[in-house]
């Protein structure tokens, strides 16, 4: 049994992936023998809906001075911050305005507002990740957000117009505390901008990939109307986003102080009717994601016998949950393309299959390409047309495992 991070009742783990290494734990031979394993138990809790982790990774663990995710290795991501940063402008902030976010990571979106001008400040752990979007001119501290950082920052800037959040606010377990930030932050009218992958996609996609160290909740509407009653706030907006197999945009305000959309109520609707309360749906996610574990190993299985090479196409954190899960070896997947320099030439977390770069890829183009960074798969098979004109063939797993051309 566990507690629950957001309202302590006790709950237990609908399933575990068993023993996992750090997601973005990409690794040297040499630091093979010391890497660490953790158990990734997920659970649901019956009173606040809650779907979490109920084992966790200390943070400093996972974000550090070597952290492997840089935002900005994705053109598509690039633009969608761009329109994201464009639409914030556009609405939401009042005279001298001030923006803050968290999780900022290279600057994909604060320097936006950095390059009009606009005062803004960046809040990212990450010293590498930080270091290259001070480089682009974008304000950042490099320290875990926080209630205590939020009374400095409001005591030395004053209070925000708006509180932006990309694929961060689900990756932290202590989350209270940032909400009570955030609700500190905020102007009378400002807001709260997050966008996380949303669970409604995972249930529906199976993509349990998702689910990762990093990843302490899966949120929905459901759950997060509990979290943020308790720190007088409220969703007044949500808007579904194609980024990340799925995600959800959540538009947050203080009680009372915008109108709210009738969007909010019609995703609880379909919350409700997806089941995303009840403890039965996320039984039978578990029986689908073995399904899928055993498609995808008998499929790389028969490629092997059949002579066929096949290589993975992203050295994702998502991609961690996959192999470690699945028991993807190296015998079966000969290296993982990746454009990424700080992962090249390093090895994959706990599965340990070489990273390569993506000219390695070009140059000796493999019968399959297994695709890890599938979230990406419109960008991807958009510029990689002449590997399939060339013969090859793309194995994907979400929402089901099948070959695609
Ligand atoms: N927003 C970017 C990065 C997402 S990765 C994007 O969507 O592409 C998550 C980022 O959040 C990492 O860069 C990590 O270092 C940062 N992070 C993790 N915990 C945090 C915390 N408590 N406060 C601020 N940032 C945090
Ligand atoms: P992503 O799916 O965004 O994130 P996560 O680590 O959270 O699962 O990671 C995409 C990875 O794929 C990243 O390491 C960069 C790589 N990549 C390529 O190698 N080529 C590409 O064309 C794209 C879009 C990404």
């Amino acid at each position: 049994m566990a507690d629950c991070l957001i309202c302590g009742s006790e709950l237990s783990p609908f399933m575990t992936f068993g023993k996992m290494p750090v997601a973005n734990g990409f690794l040297a031979p040499d630091q093979f023998a010391f890497e660490a394993f953790y158990e990734l138990p997920v659970g649901f809790c019956a009173e606040c809906k809650m779907v979490q982790l109920t084992e966790l990774v200390e943070p400093d663990k996972m974000f550090h001075d070597n952290y492997a995710f840089y935002s900005s290795t994705s053109a598509a991501m690039a633009k969608h911050f761009e329109e994201f940063a464009d639409l914030v402008r556009e609405k939401y902030l009042g005279p001298n305005p001030f923006v803050v976010e968290i999780g900022s990571n290279d600057g994909i979106m604060l320097r936006h507002f950095a390059k009009v001008g606009i005062q803004h400040l960046g809040i990212e752990p990450s010293a590498n990740v930080a270091a290259e979007a001070c480089k682009r001119g974008v304000e950042t501290i490099c320290e875990f957000f926080d209630e205590n950082l939020a009374r400095r920052i409001v005591a030395q800037h004053g209070q925000a117009d708006a509180f932006l959040g990309a694929n961060v606010m689900c990756h932290i377990p202590t989350i209270h505390s940032v909400v009570a930030g955030v609700a500190l932050l905020l102007k009378p009218k400002g807001v709260l901008i997050f966008e996380d992958p949303y669970l409604g996609d995972i249930i529906e996609k199976t993509s349990y990939d998702q689910i990762y160290d990093e990843h302490a909740f899966y949120f929905c509407v459901t759950s997060l109307d509990y979290l943020f009653a308790q720190h007088g706030l409220e969703i007044v907006d949500v808007i579904p986003q194609k980024t990340h197999g799925g995600s959800m945009r959540y538009i947050v305000a203080h009680k009372g102080a915008w109108p709210v959309s009738a969007a909010v109520a019609a995703q609880r609707a379909k919350e409700q009717a997806l089941g995303l309360g009840k403890a039965s749906t996320y039984e039978k996610f578990r029986a689908k994601v073995e399904k899928s574990r055993d498609d995808l190993m008998a499929l790389l299985r028969k490629l092997k016998s059949d002579g066929k090479r096949v290589v993975g196409y992203g050295a994702t954190s998502k991609s961690t949950t996959v192999m470690n899960y699945c028991g993807i070896t190296p015998d079966l997947v000969e290296f993982v393309s990746d454009t990424t320099p700080i992962k090249q030439g390093k090895f994959t977390p706990g599965s340990h299959i070489p990273v390569k770069p993506h000219e390695e890829f070009a140059s000796q183009p493999p019968d399959y390409a297994l695709l890890f960074a599938w979230n990406h798969a419109a960008e991807i098979k958009a510029k990689e047309s002449a590997f399939v004109t060339g013969g090859g063939r793309w194995i994907v797993y979400v929402p089901r495992v099948e070959i695609q051309s």
